[in-house]
Order: C-alpha cells, then structure tokens, then sequence
C-alpha cells in the first residue's frame, strides 16, 4: 500500500495537537491574515452531511480585537447572573487582546433540509478539529473556549445569529511564546474499542 501523503508527519501532527492558551501567546506578534485564511479554508472543508455547510466564523483582529474583548465583557457583565465570577471576566477583557486573531464559531441551522440539529454540531465540530489541526500545523497557538458567553441566548443576537443557531465557542489564536504545559493525557484507545472480526 503506497502512502500519498506524508502519513508520519500527519500522524505527528495529530498526536501533537494541544492547546495553547492567550497567556502563551507571544504578545504582539501577529499571524499574517493569509494563514487564517488558510486556516479558514480548512476549516471548511469539514464534512458535513447533506452539505448543509452549517459552520460560521467572525474573525476579530487588529483593532476588532479590542471591540471583541468590549463586546464580549459587556455581554458577561449583563448577562451571566449568578454564574458571574470577576477571574472570569477578566480573562474575556485580555484574551482577545493577548491573541493575533480571534474567531467566535457558531453553527447555522438549516431550515430548508431536515437533518438532525445533533450533525449541524457534530459538522460544526470537524471544523473546529480542522481549525484545532491546522494551527498544530503551522506551530501555532490557541485553543476553543466555551461557557462564560457562549451558551448565553443574549449573545447569538450580538453576532447576528437567530435562536435557531448556536454559538459553539470562541477560538483564540496566536504565535506561541512558550509551552508550559506538556501533552494532555489521554487514557489508551484500547479501553474504548471494542473489535469485532467474526
Ligand atoms: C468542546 C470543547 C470545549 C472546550 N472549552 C474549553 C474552555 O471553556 N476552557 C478551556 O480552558 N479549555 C476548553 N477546551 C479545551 C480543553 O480544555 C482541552 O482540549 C483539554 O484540556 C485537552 O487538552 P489538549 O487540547 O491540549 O489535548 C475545550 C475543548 C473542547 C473540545
């Protein structure tokens, strides 16, 4: 069997995949727009049943970094009730600005063709692992956030979604300065397959 792509080094790719948070980015140091684009691309090329393509992406950078980490405390403060803790709000004022490029990912539920909202998410989701992929790639840091903001009904309408949509989390990116922390471990696959042959 002959290999058309590089196997190992995909492999390597994969097994290396970790995330790298804001407090890891190199400060200041910015991801030229094409690799996000690239990136991007990426991302889209997730698989996604009847095509419904249900992925979407509002890209934050340069001085829209600063309107996200606006938008985003002002949403919490609003919004998150008794959830709301100050170490949190904190980080959702300076990640953005610690980060080269922040991409807020939501998922657009299609009306037209009657498919289960579970494949819109699980679509969606491939995306982000080719997002989370793409970036080990390149050597690049950043990982996907949840909670705080993201499961808030108020937000969708912030980022133009209908309540029909979800936000599904918020992705920072940057160049990384240092990693701290080692791989996450995994327990081995084998306690989670089970192989019939006959
Ligand atoms: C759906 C999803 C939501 C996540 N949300 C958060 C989050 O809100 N905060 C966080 O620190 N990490 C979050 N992460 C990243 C995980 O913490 C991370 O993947 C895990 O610690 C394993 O580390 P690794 O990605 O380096 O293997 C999320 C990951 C996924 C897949």
């Amino acid at each position: 069997m002959q290999n058309k792509y590089n196997v190992e080094q995909f492999n390597s790719i994969v097994q290396n995949r970790r995330s790298i948070y804001p407090y890891q980015f190199e400060k200041g140091k910015k991801i030229p727009d094409e690799i996000i684009w690239q990136i991007l691309e990426n991302a889209n090329r997730a698989p996604t049943h009847k095509l419904t393509e249900p992925w979407r992406f509002r890209v934050f950078s340069g001085e829209g970094l600063q309107h996200f980490a606006d938008l985003q405390t002002e949403i919490y403060t609003k919004y998150a009730g008794e959830k709301f803790k100050e170490k949190k709000l904190k980080n959702l004022r300076e990640y953005p600005l610690m980060s080269s490029h922040v991409i807020l990912i939501g998922m657009k539920r299609t009306s037209e063709i009657n498919i289960p909202e579970i494949e819109e998410i699980i679509a969606t989701a491939c995306a982000v692992e080719n997002i989370y992929l793409s970036i080990s790639a390149y050597n690049l840091g950043g990982y996907l956030s949840t909670g705080s903001i993201t499961y808030l009904e108020e937000t969708k309408r912030y980022f133009d979604f209908e309540s029909t949509d979800k936000i599904i989390g918020i992705f920072y990116v940057g160049c990384i300065e240092t990693i701290a922390n080692p791989l996450s471990k995994r327990q081995p696959v084998k306690e989670k397959v089970e192989w019939i042959s006959k």
